[in-house]
């Protein structure tokens, strides 16, 4: 590809033009963005990766070149150096040493589970060697990731190493983005996610000629309902027909053992890592909060260590994180130049990509990284340089219990501890500091995770695989099956929003369900928005929901100013949901400022992405045959509700005597409102008597998130069989009440 772009290179023959592409590379790699544009015969193609441009067309004699066309050639050969350097890197990889034998035995064998210690080369190199040896067919060689920074982040990485332009040869795929050319991408990383619904349109998969399952160890629930769904398209696709389909499942050393017997002794290929010793530390007794704990063990580190050796540190969640982050920059503003510069990077899902990018960039001499990061880095993520690790033991993961999902603070499991231990070897002799006795290390933790199928809704999944034709559930070759109850569970509230009929069959509504790449309720409301002409509305709070969690922020010391600048949008008689209408539609009155976002204290990240899932929400409305254009004006926000109850009717609950306290229709489960809620900060003798939510939040009570006040009389209009059955269970109707004050009285 060097000698090509080269000859590209050549092609330069008109300086005019030459030159207003350079202005048009430079904003583009200002902002770092990859961009084909097309004007006339040209093609200018502005390339992330290696930051050079070129355009196609005739030549230019030499004694033409100019000054600027000269520093091009010289910016292009430091550009090929780094990818030299970069091929050099990728020899060096301990899967590098197996190269040969792997080949081998993917030629061999249609299935094979690999195996390996975390940054030994699998996720950048499998695909690339499958790519080489042409073990695809030609086809695309899918790469499945758990999670949608890993994927675009590792896209990127592979894309610079075959110095192709992201979105060409090497592509990513997650939900609401897709940097993919059809025909031309021969590398695509997607999540385990958007590869289950592209199964939707594509049963057997026919573009790919190899999948890899990556991370199959985390044993999501799309990665297991992918594995079984494989195996079975192993056997259509086996090595002996015209199409056949490689399937290479790739883990972590745990849980090896057991896909290899799920895939009927399937060869297992280990790959030994590159590690180095770590030295595993315990606190004496148990911390009373390891967040506080976190940061002066990284403190002492930073102090007391030699350089260089960047430290890692594990905690729960976003607030966590940011907490974390503030403190140590306060601590280090404070220590001045008495101690080395402590680059502080904060990581998790949902920051934004230029900001994660940061914790790859090489630690600068004389100064040390401190990665904080959620269990991200635990296997998907790696880091170079990591010398110091400390775990706080916890993570946040969903649970579910009667039919209640709920993401809360948990230990981890030993498998997870090792895992993170690891991290410290990469470089060097490591130390690993876990904030947690070695007593709860061996007898309070669990052995292994508990699979995410186990321990979550599966509404979503259990829909996709019944239009995918999966008729018997209770049959369905599980690796470890969710239970009986919550399989049923999924089922009634399938029957309920009239996804599924009383047969258990997909209804028609139940297939434009599973176009929508939300959940089921989601979808559902925005469907029925058209019946009630508010789609513009509905589109907006749907794409606004997805972000609420990390919507709104209070810095510490300008709490007040965050409040009141939060009260303006306040909506109190429409609840949240028409709250966040309110927030995004101000945002669009400001024409997309991103003064406006701070000036308000409104994350610019969480509603570009709202914006982002807006917009292709509004581009499938066709497909599930919904006018995306009606809209009803945010006074008749009666409608608005109504459409949005149509999907979550499930989730209403009545004001208990108390008058605190609710009482869910459904599970007569006892919750509150949410502090963050905006119908919270209500005089108690103001609160609404029925009320709809989002979700419920479980932590030390059960909290219910995105409430809104609605009336009993709806529920019966939008969703008749599940009042009936709440009816049935003792709940009174109310008589409608007079628009306006009523529903707070
Ligand atoms: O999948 P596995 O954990 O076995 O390794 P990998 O993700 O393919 O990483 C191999 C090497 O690529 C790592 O050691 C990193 O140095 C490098 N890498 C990177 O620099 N940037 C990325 N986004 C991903 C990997
Ligand atoms: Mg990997």
């Amino acid at each position: 590809t060097l000698n090509k772009r080269i000859k590209e290179r050549e092609g330069v023959h008109d300086l005019q033009l030459w030159e207003e592409e350079q202005t048009k590379r430079a904003k583009a790699t200002a902002g770092l963005r990859t961009e084909r544009v097309q004007e006339g015969d040209y093609e200018y193609v502005f390339d992330e990766a290696s930051k050079v441009s070129f355009l196609d067309g005739g030549g230019i004699p030499a004694s033409q070149q100019t000054k600027e066309l000269q520093a091009f050639k010289e910016q292009l050969e430091a550009a090929i150096s780094a990818e030299t350097s970069l091929q050099e890197g990728r020899k060096k990889l301990p899967l590098y040493a197996m190269r040969e034998e792997m080949v081998q035995a993917m030629r061999d064998y249609q299935i094979l589970i690999v195996s390996s210690e975390t940054g030994s080369g699998k996720t950048t190199q499998i695909p690339q060697y499958i790519l080489e040896e042409n073990l695809a067919g030609g086809l695309t060689i899918a790469c499945t990731q758990p999670r949608r920074v890993a994927a675009m982040s590792v896209a990127a990485r592979v894309a610079e190493e075959r110095g192709a332009r992201l979105g060409g040869e090497v592509g990513y795929s997650v939900r609401f983005e897709n940097k993919t050319t059809p025909g031309v991408t021969k590398i695509k990383f997607l999540t385990d996610g958007m590869l289950l619904r592209e199964l939707q349109d594509d049963p057997t998969l026919s573009q790919y000629g190899a999948v890899m399952l990556d991370e199959a160890h985390e044993r999501t629930i799309s990665t297991d309902v992918l594995g079984v769904l494989l195996k079975d398209l192993a056997r259509a696709r086996g090595l002996e027909t015209e199409q056949p389909l490689r399937i290479i499942i790739s883990s972590a050393t745990m849980n090896a053992d057991k896909f290899s017997q799920y895939y009927d002794g399937a060869p297992l290929f280990f790959v030994p890592g590159r590690t180095f010793a770590v030295n595993t530390l315990f606190t004496q007794n148990p911390e009373a909060n390891y967040l506080q704990a976190a940061i002066t063990t990284v403190m002492q580190t930073h102090i007391s260590q030699p350089l260089p050796g960047d430290i890692l540190v594990f905690l729960t969640g976003q607030q966590d994180i940011d907490e974390a982050c503030e403190e140590l920059e306060a601590t280090c503003k404070k220590l001045g130049n008495r101690v080395a510069p402590l680059i502080i990077c904060p990581i998790y899902a949902t920051l934004p990509s230029e900001v994660q990018a940061k914790i790859f960039e090489p630690t600068p001499k004389g100064c040390r990284k401190v990665v904080v990061s959620t269990n991200i880095a635990e296997t998907s993520l790696t880091i170079d340089g990591i010398v110091f690790v400390v775990d706080c033991g916890l993570e946040k993961s969903n649970s579910v219990s009667n039919g209640i999902s709920s993401l809360q603070t948990q230990p981890i499991s030993r498998a997870s501890a090792v895992q993170r231990a690891g991290r410290a070897g990469r470089v060097r002799d490591g130390i690993c500091m876990r904030l947690y006795t070695e007593y709860a290390y061996s007898h309070e933790l669990e052995e292994e995770p508990i699979p995410e199928i186990q321990r979550s809704n599966v509404e979503s999944l259990v829909l996709q695989l019944k239009s995918l034709g999966v008729d018997n559930l209770l049959d369905f070759d599980f690796i470890d099956a969710p239970s009986a109850e919550s399989l049923m569970g999924a089922l009634e509230s399938l029957y309920l929003l009239g996804a599924l009929n009383s047969q258990g069959e997909v209804t028609r509504l139940g297939r434009k369900i599973v176009e929508v790449p939300s959940s089921p309720q989601l979808a559902a409301a925005l469907i029925a928005s058209a019946n009630f002409g508010c789609t513009q509305e509905v589109l907006t709070i749907v794409s606004m929901l997805e972000e609420s969690a990390s919507l709104f922020y209070r810095p510490k010391d300008q709490k007040v100013h965050a409040d009141s600048a939060r009260q303006r949008f306040t909506h109190k008689e429409g609840g949240d949901h028409l709250t966040l209408m309110q927030v995004y539609n101000t945002w669009v009155e400001a024409d997309y400022s991103i003064t406006w976002c701070k000036e308000n204290f409104v994350q610019y990240r969480s509603l570009q992405r709202a914006r982002l899932v807006r917009e292709q929400l509004e581009a499938l409305c066709e497909r599930i045959e919904i006018p995306p254009e009606t809209t009803c004006g945010a006074g008749d926000y009666d409608k608005i509700l109504k459409a949005l109850l149509s999907g979550f009717f499930a989730n209403t609950a009545t004001l208990t005597r108390d008058g605190r306290h609710y009482r869910t229709l459904s599970g007569k489960i006892q919750t509150r409102i949410h502090p963050s809620s905006v119908l919270a900060a209500n005089d108690q003798a103001y609160l609404p008597k029925l009320v709809m939510y989002s979700e419920l939040r479980v932590t030390s009570e059960e909290w219910m998130s995105n409430v809104a006040p609605i009336e009993a009389s709806w529920i019966g209009e939008v969703a008749p069989h599940f009042w009936k059955k709440a009816k049935g269970d003792g709940v009174e109707e109310r008589k409608k009440l007079p628009k306006g004050q009523g529903r707070a009285a």
